[in-house]
């Protein structure tokens, strides 16, 4: 790890890896429904998008547009309120205007290089093919010894890679009205079973396995 990116990470407690083999299965969504999650427990939290397919995450959490600045530590995240307890930095504040080819895989290692990352969730849907993506990510999971914390929504494909299954998250269509507006979906539809499964998942990986 460089010196700079040791003082820049000093204080962040565990950094989590959300991935998925395919682009449409609730990555993002369970990404910015987590940190708000967190956030909700007490938490700060920093959301780092890199997803080159689709940076999302400014939308969800009602950021979209905004413009980031640089300071002589390098690009300032921007906060989604002014309590500053959630702060977004995506690719898709820095690329707005580049068209940009690159390998995901490798823009992840590279963005993550010299990083102690605590471990991985991958997100899935339950349909063959998707499940078939992500078993090439726990490929490669495996490959950089990233330790792979728990898979949400492939229930066979865990049990079958002996990977822990956090949970599955039903489709709630009020879900994707609240991320795309931002809300942070426990505190609208706190009695939905969304809500809970979101909670759940949080104290399932954070509180549980990490010990945070
Ligand atoms: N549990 C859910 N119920 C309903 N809609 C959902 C759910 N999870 C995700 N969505 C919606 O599905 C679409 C794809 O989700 P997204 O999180 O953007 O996927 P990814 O980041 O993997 O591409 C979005 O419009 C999102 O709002
Ligand atoms: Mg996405």
């Amino acid at each position: 790890m460089d010196i700079e990116a040791e003082v820049k990470l000093e204080g962040v407690k565990r950094i989590i890896l959300v991935l998925s083999g395919k682009g449409g299965v609730g990555k993002s969504t369970v990404t910015t429904q987590l940190a708000l999650t967190a956030q909700k427990n007490g938490l700060r939290v920093g959301v780092l998008d890199i997803d080159l397919c689709g940076p999302s995450i400014p939308r969800m959490l009602g950021v979209h547009g905004h413009e980031v600045h640089q300071h002589d530590q390098g690009w300032l995240p921007v906060y989604t309120n002014n309590t500053q307890t959630l702060g977004v930095m995506s690719i898709a504040f820095l690329l707005a205007n580049q068209l940009t080819v690159i390998d995901e895989h490798i823009a992840v290692m590279e963005a993550l290089k010299g990083v102690q990352v605590d471990g991985a969730v991958l997100v899935t849907t339950p349909q063959a093919v998707a499940v078939g993506d992500v078993r090439r990510e726990l490929t490669f999971c495996k490959k950089t010894n990233l330790k792979v914390l728990a898979l949400g929504g492939g229930k066979s494909l865990a049990e079958h890679a002996n990977v822990p299954f956090l949970g599955s998250i039903p489709i709630e269509p009020k879900l994707a009205a609240a991320a795309e507006s931002g809300t942070g979906f426990a505190d609208s539809f706190a009695d939905s079973e969304a809500a809970a499964r979101f909670s759940a998942i949080f104290q399932g990986i954070l509180v549980e396995k990490m010990e945070i």
